[in-house]
């Protein structure tokens, strides 16, 4: 059997998760020789290197180290290191992952030079062309030739857009297998307690998306709201670099430092984040992940934005979209109700990566 070179690219936090379980699967394939490509799009050890460690990853064989910037150029000099990377490899196929720059700019140059790439976790749409991700998504799969998707919204959105089938392979939700595959060490794990903080009494908040901290007045609304929360239940609120940026320029640091029910963290790597994830009463977050992860653990999520590419997590889970006018009275709400009613959806069941790797057989060999 010919052996089969396959580059994973991992770029941004959100990635590693998925990538992880594909690369642990792939490993044990005696055809396939995996390589991790790192576009370098987060470089901070909080926001990169613990997900490696975490998440098992080896080194990656490539690093394009590029950076922050804006959204031509991050995604310019990904196209540009990577397609030399890719020119002289020339992997038998190429997977991307997530919505982010990176996944956009690999999938950009690898196709033009001719290489077979498939996008896992295609097909979710937001309907938001403000939203960078949903360039990028719709980008991605409008060119490669492999859609693995999470669910039956995300096939039905590539089919309207006039996909056919046989590219179409519905595999399940793959950040479920990263959190199976490290279950045992996130139920050990110490954080909650680290904090002083009681299972069930303490909400989780995070918050990165532009739309809501690059400008002062919407970001103003939400320290008000994180102090709201805060007069009912303990708060973890793990900042995100472009949040911090954000708070710091617009002058409201300080307001929530003081704040003792408050606990400001550095964002935190995977295992320690879901440790207090999964013990938390809620969560309310901007993030695109957490809103499939507490769908799967069945803690009530409130997300703060208009639209969701993730209408699964809503209709079936634990997640509500929120906003300024609403979100007190939803938050009264989860605070009263508790546990929601929800059903996990079909194949977020830990076996996704397998899934993957059959349909990658199917296509290669
Ligand atoms: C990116 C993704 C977003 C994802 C998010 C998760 C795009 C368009 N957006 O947004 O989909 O939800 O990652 O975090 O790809 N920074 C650091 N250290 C780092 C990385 C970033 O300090 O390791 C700072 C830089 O100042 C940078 C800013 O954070 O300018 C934003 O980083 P960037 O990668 O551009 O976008 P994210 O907001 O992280």
């Amino acid at each position: 059997m010919n052996r089969q070179k396959i580059h994973l690219i991992a770029a941004a936090r959100p990635n590693f998760m998925k990538v992880a379980p594909l690369y642990h699967a792939l490993q044990g394939e005696p055809w396939a020789d995996v390589y991790i490509v790192h576009t370098g799009q987060h470089y901070d050890m909080n926001m990169s290197e613990s997900f490696f460690r975490d998440l098992r990853l080896c080194e990656p064989a490539f690093h394009l180290n590029v950076g922050s910037g804006t959204h031509a150029e991050q995604a310019g000099k990904v196209m540009m290191e990577y397609e030399k990377v890719c020119a002289a490899e020339r992997p038998n196929l190429v997977v991307v992952v997530g919505d982010v720059n990176s996944t956009m700019a690999c999938t950009l140059a690898s196709v033009k030079l001719g290489m077979a790439t498939a996008h896992l976790e295609a097909g979710l749409r937001s309907f938001d062309r403000s939203m960078p991700e949903e360039i990028n998504r719709i980008v991605t799969d409008a060119l490669a030739d492999l859609l693995w998707t999470p669910s039956p919204d995300a096939d039905e959105n590539l089919r309207r857009e006039g996909i056919g089938s046989s590219r179409i392979k519905r595999v399940g939700n793959i950040m479920i297998d990263s959190f199976e595959m490290l279950r045992s060490r996130i139920v050990a794990d110490t954080t909650v307690c680290d904090l002083g903080l009681v299972p069930r009494e303490f909400a989780v908040v995070t918050f990165h998306r532009p739309s809501n901290v690059d400008s002062a007045e919407n970001l103003r609304q939400l320290v008000g709201l994180l102090l709201h929360i805060t007069s009912h239940i303990e708060v973890v609120f793990p900042v995100h670099p472009r949040t911090l940026k954000s708070l710091r320029s617009f002058g409201l640091l300080t307001r929530i430092e003081t704040c003792a029910k408050l606990h400001l963290t550095a964002p935190l790597p995977y295992v320690n984040f879901m440790n207090l994830l999964m013990q938390s009463r809620f969560v309310v977050t901007d993030s695109g992940g957490i809103q499939e992860e507490t769908t799967y653990l069945g803690i009530p999520c409130l997300t703060l934005r208009d639209n969701t590419e993730r209408p699964i997590t809503v209709r079936q889970g634990t997640n509500r979209l929120t906003g300024p006018a609403k979100v007190r009275t939803d938050l009264e709400e989860v605070l009263n109700n508790g546990q929601r009613r929800h059903v996990v959806p079909e194949l977020w069941d830990g076996k996704t990566a397998s899934r993957v790797v059959a349909s990658i057989r199917e296509f290669l060999l």
